[in-house]
């Protein structure tokens, strides 16, 4: 197995004076987080899209904070030196400040995240992100799409296309600042809104589908990976087709198979003939 030297985890400060943009991915597992922190990124973000991409959810709301903990475990496992932002997801902070600080707090404590993002800038949110930041847990910020609460939105739609939601959003990202969020997520927001919405906030804008002017970048790293045959989504690059590799590989191997050319003597122990004998 190779091992990767550990390198010191950025800090909150030395993320947010970043000169060169922010890179965060997705990760939801010890090879997710092991293959990110060995590429370098400043930021791995365990997002409930694990309901999506690898639980096979329709959506995000299924997602529990038990799955949320156990796959955040792993990610951290593989990934011990690099920050780690963990999604709580839905229902564990819209009951309540104490509620929402017990879901925090758990996941900080049994997963060793260095910061928790929620999505949302109700009053209601700002409460529960003022609360968390006055008790040291580090909070990032979600606004424009939010697929947690995408049904009451209309579906999964860019948000800040008209006047109401534009307004919405930007002063959702202003009073997330100032409840002390300490970064904000832009997702799927034209990219205008999205420069607007970075010259305004002293933190940084961490945009998906906000174009290049955001402080930092964000995808599923499922999308970059093109593990899903044939799914480009507008928002995402495909880097890499792992969908195809991955399923090649495995007709290869059971081609081999089925021709018993797999596996061959170099795969396979050997033994002296008169132990085998003996079995006779
Ligand atoms: O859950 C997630 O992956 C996210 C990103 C899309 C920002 O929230």
């Amino acid at each position: 197995m190779t091992c990767y030297p550990a390198r010191m985890k950025r800090s909150i400060p030395e993320l947010q004076h970043s000169a060169a943009p922010l890179v965060m991915v997705t990760a939801y597992d010890y090879p997710g987080g092991r293959h990110a922190e060995a590429a370098g990124v400043d930021l791995i973000l365990v997002g409930d899209s694990l309901g999506n991409v690898v639980l096979g959810y329709d959506s995000t709301a299924p997602v529990t904070l038990g799955d949320m903990i156990h796959h955040a475990r792993a990610v951290r496992r593989g990934a011990p030196g690099t920050f780690m932002v963990v999604d709580l997801p839905f229902g564990t902070y819209h009951t309540g400040v104490q509620d929402a600080m017990r879901s925090a707090v758990r996941v900080i404590q049994e997963t060793g995240a260095d910061a928790i993002k929620m999505e949302g800038a109700t009053p209601e949110i700002l409460q529960v992100v003022q609360t968390l930041t006055r008790n040291g847990i580090p909070v990032m910020g979600h606004v424009g799409l939010m697929p947690q609460t995408a049904t009451a939105q209309g579906g999964l739609r860019v948000q800040g296309k008209d006047d109401d939601t534009a307004r919405a959003t930007l002063e959702g990202a202003v009073a997330l600042e100032a409840a002390g969020a300490f970064s904000v997520v832009l997702e799927a927001i034209p990219a205008r809104l999205a420069n607007l919405i970075s010259e305004r906030l002293s933190v940084p804008t961490i945009g998906i589908g906000a174009g290049v002017g955001c402080d930092g970048q964000v995808l599923v790293t499922h999308d970059l990976l093109g593990v899903y045959e044939g799914e480009d989504k507008k928002i995402a690059k495909r880097y890499a087709e792992v969908g195809r590799l991955s399923r090649e590989a495995i007709e290869a191997y059971a081609a081999e198979v089925r021709a018993r050319a797999f596996p061959t003597k170099e795969n396979s122990f050997v033994m002296k003939d008169d132990v085998l004998g003996k079995l006779y």
